[in-house]
């Protein structure tokens, strides 16, 4: 709600407008002049990244905690992996972690593994990166069309929200029932500590019961005590290290190294021709307060853009109907209008998290822009196993309810503007300064975006 308000007070004032989705989608303006004007003029004020609160320190801990799974062997950091991935090619690890799971990224697998054997999820891991900006999940009456909220579906309105599901996903970490996560924690003393400093909760006054299935009254404190750890984790993951601004695009926004020649068509591209940025922001902006917010590559609305069906999956599961395929939503939109839509994802590192798409169907980012450009005009090949996918054709979409046919599907791109597309979406890759060997942005440059404050949150 607060995030609501601050969106519609905010949207009149500010320079450029981001985040708030609009009817008319945005036409972009592109008009970096403008804004590095206004940076000269306003100098932004070099903050220090804050050290970690107590409250994040321990929900990093239960975030790398893999005793907090059913078998003692996965934790959120399993599927969100701060380690970056090898490059499946070359061995080296990439330049930046997307915070997916590196055995998608080096492998091509398109889900992740279970804490129980044979176990596999259905969709692809998204980054835990930048997620923390996506606004609490609501309809936008204005635009017509819902925004925010967490996973492929915005199932989860929030941050808080979605940390409470991975731990009891019989795919995933597969604990039985809250009350059994809860005595996982007990077992830990520094967690017993930290919930009594921090939450006021005695985990000592809560009877065990290791394994508590999901049917059981949980006694007094259980509920409090799982709902302040999904807070831990939540806040958690508002630390700079998953939202970093450190890309090669945001020095260059930032008016600090330039982009090739060809980084800049793929961008004017992604602007413009080929229409990328009606969905992925590519615009800063300025907020009313003055501080300076940086393109996310999402306005966090939901879309079919006509993947096909994974049929590599394990399980073949039957496909997502992603936001329409919700009870809630169903129920208010009787006519389907939703199904087949998933959440515009960021693409901020996409570089480093392939596969690609919520099936993860996409091995490479050329393979998904070549979809873009020619999933209604290239043909029609049987499943994604033929060997002319892609090539001499593209499937049916997994759902062909509400395929978006106005901004995807034929955009008339040449094989060069194909890959242009491409270089724009590698300067997105954080750790620039690090890796880039670029003497205007040498390494421990901060992020020009350091001082970017977090929306206020609910
Ligand atoms: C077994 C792998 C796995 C584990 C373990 C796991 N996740 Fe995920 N995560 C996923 C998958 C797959 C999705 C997408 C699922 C969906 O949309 O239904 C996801 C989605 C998310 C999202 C939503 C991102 C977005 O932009 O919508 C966040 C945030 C997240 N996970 C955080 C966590 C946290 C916190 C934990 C630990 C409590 C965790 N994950 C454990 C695989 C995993
Ligand atoms: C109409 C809105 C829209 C437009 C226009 C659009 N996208 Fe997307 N994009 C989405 C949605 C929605 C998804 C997730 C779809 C899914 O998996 O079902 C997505 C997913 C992606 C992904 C994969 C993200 C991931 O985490 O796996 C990439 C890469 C991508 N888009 C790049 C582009 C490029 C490049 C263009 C321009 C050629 C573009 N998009 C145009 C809405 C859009």
């Amino acid at each position: 709600m607060k995030w609501q308000l601050f969106i519609s007070a905010a949207t009149t004032a500010w320079l450029f407008c981001t985040v708030s989705a609009h009817a008319e989608r945005r036409q972009p303006t592109h008009n970096l002049e403008v804004f590095r004007a206004w940076l000269k003029a306003n100098p932004q004020p070099r903050t220090t990244v804050p050290p970690a609160t107590d409250v994040q320190t321990l929900g990093g801990d239960l975030f790398r905690d893999k005793n907090l799974s059913l078998n003692r062997n996965q934790a959120c950091a399993t599927c969100h992996s701060f380690t970056p991935p090898k490059n499946p090619v070359s061995g080296q690890p990439l330049p930046a972690s997307g915070f997916v799971d590196p055995e998608n990224v080096e492998t091509g697998s398109a889900v992740s593994r279970g804490s129980v054997r044979g176990r596999f999820g259905v969709l692809n891991a998204p980054a835990v990166a930048y997620a923390a900006f996506s606004p609490q999940f609501h309809w936008d009456g204005q635009a017509a069309q819902y925004v925010g909220g967490q996973f492929w579906n915005g199932r989860a309105a929030n941050l808080d929200e979605q940390a409470a599901e991975p731990f009891l996903n019989p795919l995933e970490m597969a604990m039985p029932s809250k009350w059994a996560v809860v005595t996982r924690l007990k077992e830990n003393a520094r967690y017993r500590r930290s919930f009594e400093a921090l939450f006021d909760i005695d985990l000592n006054q809560i009877a065990s019961y290791e394994r508590a299935p999901a049917s059981a009254k949980p006694p007094p404190g259980v509920i409090a005590a799982y709902d302040a750890m999904t807070r831990a984790i939540a806040t958690f993951e508002k630390i700079r290290s998953f939202n970093r601004f450190t890309s090669k695009f945001d020095f260059y926004v930032a008016g600090m190294t330039d982009l090739t020649s060809v980084e800049r068509f793929g961008l004017e591209l992604f602007n413009f021709k080929a229409l990328c940025s009606r969905c992925h922001v590519s615009e800063p902006s300025i907020a009313p307060n003055g501080s300076v917010f940086p393109p996310l590559f999402t306005d966090f609305t939901y879309e079919n853009i006509g993947v096909p069906r994974n049929t590599s999956i394990p399980g073949n599961p039957s496909p997502s109907l992603g936001l329409g395929g919700r009870k809630d939503v169903a129920t208010k939109s009787p006519a389907g209008n939703h199904i087949g839509k998933h959440k515009t994802m960021t693409l901020r590192n996409i570089a480093v998290t392939a596969p690609y798409g919520h099936n993860g169907v996409f091995a490479t980012l050329e393979e998904i822009v070549h979809f873009y450009n020619t999933r209604d005009v290239l043909g029609r090949v049987a499943s994604d196993r033929d060997p002319g996918f892609g090539v001499k054709g593209w499937p049916v979409p997994e759902v062909t309810l509400n395929v978006n046919f106005e901004e995807v599907g034929n955009l008339g791109l040449t094989p060069d503007e194909e890959a242009a597309l491409v270089a724009f979406m590698k300067t997105l890759t954080d750790n620039y300064p690090a890796f880039g060997n670029d003497p205007n942005v040498p390494p421990g440059t901060p992020s020009p975006f350091v001082s970017t404050p977090f929306p206020p949150f609910p």
